[in-house]
């Protein structure tokens, strides 16, 4: 594939010089951390809840209120936290200096420095889930601040409030990203308060609402920091810069946002990101195998310190959303479902994170399998599965007729079962389970009835698990879906050039 060479030249050509983000420098190693939301029906004792992140060697949550059980229990630990003012505050802090003065006291300056208190987020989403409260969100901020600054913590604790990918408008390409017009007194005035103040600029960023919203133009394995080929690589045409997932590219049109106000010296921190392992059936991407690639794959991005294509030297830090399922939670269903563990910290997956040393890494059998992978054509897997039976010498005896793995007797389940065969044969090594780009790898175990899977013969524990999700209400957080594409404009045959859907173009050429 050629032809995103072409792109280029149906542009103006103007490289974006790497601005210099001087003013925050990283003074800390970037870190993964966590959401801890509440909407649990058994959740741990603080207690206990704490004992459990130390376990998890878990360093950094973010709370979304200023809990006084859990701010006490996390004292005397290094556990750092991000508490949150409720969005229902708001109004009472933005109009009340006094009252912000009281909040500080009672949520932050009661508790430091026994519990490392961090950061304050101001709301979450307000700018878009709350607009009654926007215009008071800034005077709230500043309270919040002189509060600290009158008790001395303001060098200690940052203030910033967490925003929604949709206050960025046309994000893809990043390079023709801007914030909404409309918010641009708030914005602007937000980012010369975290300017001052080195602050970061807080951002939920979900590449699983990305692709939701737009399949069939983003591709799966992008939004999964899954290793791509180049020519599955976005190139943006402006920069010429190469984004090989979704999540780089949101952070890169972040900055390209900010550019455009003129803030170059702001640093964003991802207060949310993450993927749901369950939904219901218009939510069919949102299952184990998928959200434990996405986490793991986050989480070696960050420790392998990649930064963005427009900013190597800066590591964004990230809250993975989130630490329990909150089976509280109202519909969909994969708003119960964005959790690393149940609420009695069993885990809902095995994240695959080795190299991140001790954190989160509960993979104690360090058990994967390797299956055919979804959406390649029979004719491919066929030839996966004869090479693997034949040269390969996998054991294939139990997918032949009257065996137990012959049902469904299809290429697909066949050649899954052969190449997990050959993958455990070679003792999962590296490479072992390619086979051209047809076969993947999964913690799930792909046994069913009374077909055993080679990888699971040894280890044969079958973790799943269904919780059930009732339909209580949950708390305030409303998470947005954000961002809405028009694909009838300009903007739009970028959009799809920027994904490598190209065939569009290739008319325009040659018409
Ligand atoms: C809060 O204090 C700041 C300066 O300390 C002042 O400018 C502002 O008017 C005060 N706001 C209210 C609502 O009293
Ligand atoms: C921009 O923000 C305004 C004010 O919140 C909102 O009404 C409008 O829908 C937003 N525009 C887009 C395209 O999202
Ligand atoms: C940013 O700076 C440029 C050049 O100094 C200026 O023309 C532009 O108006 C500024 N934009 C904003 C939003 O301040
Ligand atoms: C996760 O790790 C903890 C502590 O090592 C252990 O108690 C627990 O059994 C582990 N869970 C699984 C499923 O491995
Ligand atoms: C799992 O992998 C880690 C590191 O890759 C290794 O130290 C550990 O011994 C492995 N555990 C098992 C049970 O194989
Ligand atoms: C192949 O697998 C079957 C069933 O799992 C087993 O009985 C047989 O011994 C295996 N053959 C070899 C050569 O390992
Ligand atoms: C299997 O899982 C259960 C709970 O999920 C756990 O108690 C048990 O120790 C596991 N067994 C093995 C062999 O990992
Ligand atoms: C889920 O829980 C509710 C209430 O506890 C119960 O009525 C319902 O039968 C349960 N559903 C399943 C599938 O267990």
């Amino acid at each position: 594939m050629e032809n995103h060479k072409l792109i280029p030249f149906l542009f103006l050509l103007f490289i974006i010089t790497s601005t210099e983000i001087k003013g925050q420098q990283q003074k800390e190693e970037p870190f993964v951390g966590v959401n801890i939301g509440t909407d649990v029906s058994n959740l741990l004792s603080p207690a206990d809840l704490v004992a459990f992140l130390q376990v998890q060697k878990i360093t950094h949550v973010r709370l979304y209120d200023a809990d006084a059980q859990i701010l006490k229990a996390l004292a005397k630990t290094k556990i750092r936290v991000i508490v949150s003012v409720p969005n229902n505050q708001i109004l009472a802090i933005g109009s009340s200096n006094a009252t912000a003065a009281t909040w500080i006291g009672r949520n932050v300056a009661a508790y430091y420095p026994d519990t490392l208190i961090t950061g304050i987020a101001v709301g979450d989403e307000v700018l878009t889930t709350v607009p009654s409260s926007a215009p008071l969100l800034m005077p709230a901020i500043e309270s919040l601040y002189s509060a600290l600054v009158a008790a001395n913590l303001h060098t200690q604790i940052k203030i910033s409030t967490p925003s929604s990918a949709s206050i960025i408008l046309d994000p893809f390409p990043p390079s023709q990203a801007f914030f909404n017009q409309s918010l641009s007194p708030i914005i602007t005035r937000l980012l010369q308060f975290l300017s001052r103040t080195q602050s970061p600029l807080m951002m939920n960023l979900y590449p699983y609402y990305v692709f939701m919203q737009n399949k069939g133009v983003v591709p799966l394995d992008n939004s999964l920091f899954k290793p791509l080929t180049p020519s599955k690589e976005m190139v943006d045409p402006n920069t010429l810069l190469h984004y090989d997932n979704v999540l780089d590219a949101m952070i890169d049109s972040v900055y390209f946002s900010m550019k455009n106000l003129n803030v170059t010296d702001v640093v964003v921190l991802v207060s949310e990101t993450g993927w749901p392992s369950r939904g219901d059936s218009k939510e069919p991407y949102a299952t184990i195998d998928n959200a434990d690639t996405y986490n793991s794959n986050l989480i070696k991005h960050v420790f392998d310190r990649s930064g963005t294509p427009l900013h190597p030297e800066i590591i964004s830090s990230m809250y993975i959303y989130e630490l329990f399922n909150e089976d509280l939670r109202s519909p969909p269903v994969s708003e119960a479902n964005w959790g690393l563990f149940y609420g009695n910290s069993t885990p809902v997956y095995l994240l695959h994170v080795s190299g991140s040393g001790t954190f989160l890494a509960n993979d104690t059998t360090n058990q994967t399998y390797c299956i055919a992978m979804e959406g390649i054509d029979a004719k491919t897997l066929q030839t996966a599965l004869d090479w693997a039976c034949g040269p390969g010498r996998a054991n294939c005896s139990e997918i032949q007729p009257g065996e137990s793995c012959y049902q469904p007797n299809n290429v697909k389940n066949h050649a899954s079962y052969a190449l997990d065969s050959y993958y455990q044969k070679e003792g999962r090594a590296p490479g072992s389970c390619d086979f051209k780009g047809a076969a993947m790898i999964t913690t799930s175990d792909p046994s069913h009835g009374n077909c055993i899977f080679p990888g699971s013969k040894v280890v044969s524990n079958r973790t799943s698990q269904v919780v059930n999700s009732t339909q209580a209400s949950g708390g305030s957080r409303v998470r947005t879906m954000g961002l809405h594409f028009t694909t009838t404009s300009a903007f739009g045959r970028v959009f799809y050039a920027f994904w490598g859907v190209i065939s569009l173009l290739s008319c325009y050429l040659f018409l």
